[in-house]
C-alpha cells in the first residue's frame, strides 16, 4: 500500500536527454513525497541524504509531527489531549491498535499487560552477570535482548498471535527490567511486580519499595509518571524507531529488535539528552555563569551544545516540552520543593536562549528533555535512570511501529546505498614490497 497519487515531478540528467517522471504520493496530512523507487533502474543514479532528513523510509499511520507548527498527533489525537485525559495504557492501546479503546477493550488490554509483568525466574539471575556499576542502559540492552532466549513460544513473526503476545510481554516486562536494573545497582532486593497496581504506579512501586516495610505510591507522582510515559511513547521515524524497523526488516524477532532500539536511544543526541541536560545544568552551576556558557555554545570551535534544545523535526516549541514544564511545577509542588535551583537555572537558561539570535535564527527551542530531568531528579531517580525511563515509554511506540511494518505487504529488507568515495580497484601489493 502506498499514499495516494498526487501528480509527479520530472527530473532530467543535465547533459543528456534522459528524463524521468517521479510519481508524487500524498499522505493524509503533511508534505507529499517523491517516489524514487524506480530512479536507479531508469536513470542509473541514487539519492544522497545522510541522516535521512529528507527521506520517508516507510509509510505509517501511527504518529504525525508538524515540526514547523509544533504539532504531535498519536493516531490523529493531539498529544495535549492524550496527556491530559488518557492513561498511558490507553495510549498504548491506541498506538498498537489504531483506535481508542472502549471500557471493555481497555480493561481487557490492561489485564493482559498486568498478567505479563513478571520475568522468568532464571532471568532474575541474569542480572548478577553484570557489574554493579554498569550503566542501567547497558543492563536494559542485555536483558531485553535476552528475552528472546526465554520466550521461544512467541518468536514466530509471521504468526499474529505470537506478535500480540510478544507485544504484551515487552510492554509489561520493561518496567520490571528497568526497576531491577536500578535495584541491582543500589544493592537492594528486587521487588516483584504487583498486578493490583496500574502501570506507572507499579513501576514506581518496584523502583522505590523495599520488602522490609510497606510502601504507598503517591498518586500525584504516579499520575506525573504516567504522563511522562505518554509524552515519550512514540515519535515517528526517529533514530531508535528506525533502528527497530531496520532490524525488524530482516525478520529478526521483536525482542532483539527492541534491544537494538534501546542501544540506539542511549546516545546523547537522542534519549541520552535528558541525562546530559542535568549534567549541563550542574556544570553551569549558577545563573551568573549562563552568559559564559551561552558564549561557549555559540563558539564554533567548542563543540558545546545546549542540551535539551533543538530537534531534527521541530523548528518550533516541542509540544511535549510545554506539558513537561507544567508537570514539573506539579511535581515540585507536591514534593514541597519551593525553590529548586536547577529549575531556576533551567528557566533562566531557556529565557536567555529564546531571546538570543543564535538560537532564534536556527529555530532552536526546548525539546522534551529540557525539563524531564528536573522532574525525574525531584522524584528521586538517579540521572543514569533517565534514559531507561524513556526506553520504558518508547517500547510501546517501537513495538507498534514494528508490528505495523511486519503487517505491511510492501515491507522490504532495509538496505540503504552509499556514495562511495574510496579507492577504485587496485592491485594487491605483497607485504615484502610495501
Ligand atoms: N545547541 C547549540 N547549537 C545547536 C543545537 C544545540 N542544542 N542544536 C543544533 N544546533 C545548531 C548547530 O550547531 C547548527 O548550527 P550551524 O548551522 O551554524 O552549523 C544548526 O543548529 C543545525 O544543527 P544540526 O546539528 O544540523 O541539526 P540536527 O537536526 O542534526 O540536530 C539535534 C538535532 C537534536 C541532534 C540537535 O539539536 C542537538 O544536538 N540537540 C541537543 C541534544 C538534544 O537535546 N537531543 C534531544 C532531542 S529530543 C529527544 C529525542 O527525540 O530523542
Amino acid at each position: 500500500m502506498s499514499g495516494t497519487a498526487n501528480g509527479s515531478v520530472t527530473i532530467s540528467l543535465d547533459g543528456t536527454n534522459q528524463t524521468m517522471k517521479l510519481p508524487l504520493l500524498a499522505g493524509s496530512i503533511g508534505p507529499s513525497v517523491a517516489d524514487i523507487r524506480k530512479l536507479y533502474g531508469s536513470l542509473g543514479i541514487f539519492t544522497f541524504d545522510p541522516g535521512y532528513g529528507e527521506t520517508a523510509s516507510c509509510e505509517s499511520k501511527i504518529t504525525y509531527i508538524d515540526g514547523d507548527e509544533g504539532v504531535l498527533l498519536y493516531r490523529g489525537y493531539p498529544i495535549e489531549a492524550l496527556a491530559e485525559h488518557a492513561s498511558f495504557i490507553e495510549v498504548a492501546y491506541l498506538l498498537l491498535n489504531g483506535e481508542l479503546p472502549n471500557a471493555t477493550e481497555l480493561s481487557e488490554f490492561d489485564m493482559s499487560v498486568r498478567h505479563h509483568t513478571m520475568l522468568h525466574e532464571q532471568l532474575r539471575r541474569f542480572f548478577e552477570g553484570f557489574r554493579r556499576d554498569a550503566h542501567p542502559m547497558a543492563v536494559m540492552c542485555g536483558v531485553v535482548g535476552a528475552l528472546s532466549a526465554f520466550y521461544h513460544d512467541s518468536l514466530d513473526i509471521t504468526n499474529p498471535e505470537h506478535r500480540t503476545i510478544s507485544a504484551f510481554r515487552l510492554i509489561a516486562k520493561v518496567p520490571t527490567i528497568a526497576a531491577w536494573a536500578y535495584k541491582y545497582a543500589v544493592g537492594q532486593p528486587f521487588m516483584y511486580p504487583r498486578n493490583d497496581l496500574a502501570y506507572a504506579e507499579n513501576f514506581l512501586y518496584m523502583m522505590n519499595a523495599v520488602p522490609a516495610e510497606p510502601y504507598k505510591v503517591n498518586p500525584i507522582l504516579a499520575r506525573a509518571m504516567d504522563r511522562i510515559l505518554t509524552l515519550h511513547a512514540d515519535h515517528e521515524q526517529n533514530a531508535s524507531t528506525s533502528t527497530v524497523r531496520l532490524a525488524g526488516s530482516t525478520g529478526a524477532n521483536p525482542f532483539a529488535c527492541i534491544a537494538a532500539g534501546i542501544a540506539s536511544l542511549w546516545g546523547p543526541a537522542h534519549g541520552g539528552a535528558n541525562e546530559a541536560v542535568l549534567k549541563m545544568l550542574g556544570e553551569i552551576g549558577h545563573v551568573s555563569a549562563i552568559p559564559d556558557f551561552i558564549g561557549k555554545v555559540k563558539d564554533r570551535n567548542s563543540n558545546v551544545r545546549l542540551m535539551g534544545f533543538g530537534h531534527r523535526v521541530y523548528k518550533n516549541y516541542d509540544p511535549r516540552a510545554k506539558i513537561m514544564q507544567r508537570t514539573c511545577y506539579e511535581v515540585l509542588d507536591e514534593l514541597g520543593i519551593k525553590d529548586d535551583p536547577l529549575l531556576d537555572l533551567a528557566m533562566a537558561l531557556e529565557k536567555i536562549a529564546l531571546e538570543d539570535d543564535y538560537f532564534v535564527s536556527r529555530k532552536l527551542y526546548p525539546n522534551v528533555d529540557f525539563y524531564s530531568g528536573i522532574i525525574l531528579k525531584a522524584m528521586g531517580f538517579p540521572t543514569s535512570m533517565f534514559t531507561v525511563l524513556f526506553a520504558v515509554a518508547r517500547t510501546v511506540g517501537w513495538i507498534s511501529q514494528w508490528k505495523e511494518m511486519i503487517e505491511d505487504p510492501s515491507q522490504r529488507l532495509g538496505r540503504p546505498r552509499q556514495l562511495y568515495t574510496g579507492p577504485t580497484q587496485r592491485n594487491y601489493v605483497p607485504l615484502a614490497a610495501r
